[in-house]
């Protein structure tokens, strides 16, 4: 998940049309519950000797076949995973990291997978992912152009701005 949420509300206050994204950040909620629906359909019936062919022992101890929210290698879903800057373009580029790494994951899953009940909704996911890129590279070149047209150096000014009004 990365910080789409956030970029609505910084963009809303500069009166930058952002209903896009703020769907952005409602679909990758609807995106976890694809992927945990996935993992919940493929793992609620295994077996004990399944469960160890597939290398899911220790996930099995810890959480059954419960769907806790980690990555591939087993890392918790933390907060801190999600970046926010404070700046938007720092923050839109996160952001565009974020789909390309969401991308690459989906890439590697496919690598691996052979179930076309699973490949369909994967590649379904990995096209959204680029659909995002190319919206929040709309949304950097809509803000780099309304910033500033004398701030060739595309840094923020607003939070320095406000300081100034005071
Ligand atoms: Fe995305």
């Amino acid at each position: 998940m990365n910080v789409n949420l956030r970029l609505f509300y910084t963009l809303f206050f500069q009166k930058i049309s952002v209903v896009y994204l703020y769907l952005i950040g409602t679909e990758e909620l609807g995106h976890l519950e694809m992927i945990g629906t996935i993992v919940y359909q493929l793992t609620k019936n295994m077996t004990v000797e399944e469960i160890k062919e597939a290398g899911l022992d220790q996930y099995f101890v810890d959480h059954t076949a419960g769907i806790y929210p980690s990555s591939a290698a087993g890392m918790p879903y933390t907060a801190s995973s999600m970046q926010v800057k404070g700046d938007i373009i720092a923050d839109v580029h996160e952001n565009l990291a974020a789909e390309q790494k969401a991308r690459v994951t989906y890439d590697n899953i496919l690598r691996f997978c052979d179930d076309p009940d699973v490949i369909d909704p994967i590649r379904f996911l990995r096209q959204r992912e680029i659909v995002h890129y190319q919206r929040f590279g709309e949304a950097l070149r809509i803000v780099t152009d309304k910033l500033d047209s004398k701030n060739f150096y595309a840094f923020n000014p607003e939070f320095d701005k406000r300081k100034k009004r005071r």
